[in-house]
């Protein structure tokens, strides 16, 4: 595996795994790896020739420094990861390589509408922005065929595809199933910060899209489901919760009525202790 520090020497890794026809698959993180960032490796090792993983903590995309500055890092463990799954190359770019103009001097900004303007966009002002800033530059960089991400993050999925679309990469975005622990909570860096009882209550988040999922498949009303799966979760004191929607699994909009022909996704955010966690569920309704 190779370890390239600064964009100048991944260049030449990219231009010769291009020169020799080799297909590129890419997975961008923010490392303090977990099963769920290293399932979207072995789905890239599956389907291309070479895998680049980036890890960049990317600090446009942050609401608060705090949560910035507290974000857990452990390169070195995240390289012995990556090695092990049969990652080719990790980019392990500086602010400099991603913001060669300096991060208070960004000219450049993308809005994305209705799809921006609904949970993650909504409690997040500049979230994707910031994540919109960071993508097209590692595209441009590590010039993926394809490129691998989380559900566990749905709406990020949809703004890259937007982007993707929009700004005319010719790269093809494979969205991987989330990836959870044996308890259903879904994996993500920010689950260290939770204290033995938090991480105990944390599957309750789940278990409600679960309840959820049960309801609607037997038809009862959007609005019903809601209400009883926010009282579920209010019994619970311990967590704040930021938002519960039943939304279009495509274009995220917020349903109503009854269940709709399309496929639906569950998706919440709720504060436990500190850590802001995020789930969604996938509904198939027959
Ligand atoms: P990060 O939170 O490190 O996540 C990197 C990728 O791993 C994302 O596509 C995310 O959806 C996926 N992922 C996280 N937890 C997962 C889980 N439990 N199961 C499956 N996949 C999971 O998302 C980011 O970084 C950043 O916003 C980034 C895309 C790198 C841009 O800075």
């Amino acid at each position: 595996m190779e370890c390239f520090e600064n964009y100048s020497s991944l260049r030449q890794f990219i231009q010769l795994s291009k020169m020799a026809g080799k297909s590129i698959g890419f997975v961008p993180t923010m490392g303090f790896l977990h099963a769920g960032h290293l399932s979207l490796l072995r789905e890239a090792r599956l389907a291309c020739d070479v895998v680049v993983c980036s890890i960049y903590v990317n600090p446009t995309q942050f609401n608060e420094v705090k949560d910035l500055q507290a974000y857990p890092r452990d390169v070195k463990r995240d390289l012995t990861l990556l090695e092990k799954e049969g990652c080719d190359a990790v980019y392990l770019p500086s602010n400099e390589d991603i913001y060669p103009g300096g991060i208070d001097q960004l000219t450049l900004g993308f809005t994305f509408g209705p799809l921006e303007k609904v949970m993650e966009g909504k409690h997040r002002p500049g979230h994707f922005n910031g994540v919109a800033q960071v993508i097209p530059r590692l595209f441009h960089q590590v010039q993926p065929d394809k490129a691998y991400f989380g559900q566990k993050d749905l709406q990020q999925c949809r703004i890259v595809e937007c982007l993707v679309r929009d700004l005319g990469f010719d790269v093809q975005i494979e969205v991987c199933g989330i990836v959870r622990e044996e308890d259903g909570l879904a994996m993500s860096s920010r689950n260290v910060r939770l204290d033995a009882r938090q991480r105990k209550l944390a599957p309750v988040l789940y278990q409600t899209l679960q309840r959820a999922e049960k309801q609607l498949q037997q038809y009862q009303r959007l609005d019903e489901v809601i209400n009883d799966c926010v009282a579920w979760i209010q019994q619970y004191p311990e967590f704040t919760l930021e938002y519960f929607e039943i939304v279009d699994k495509d274009s995220l909009q917020p349903l109503q009525g009854y269940q709709a022909e399309s496929k639906l996704a569950v998706c919440l955010a709720a504060h436990l202790g500190t850590a802001r966690l995020i789930d969604n569920l996938i509904v198939d309704i027959a």
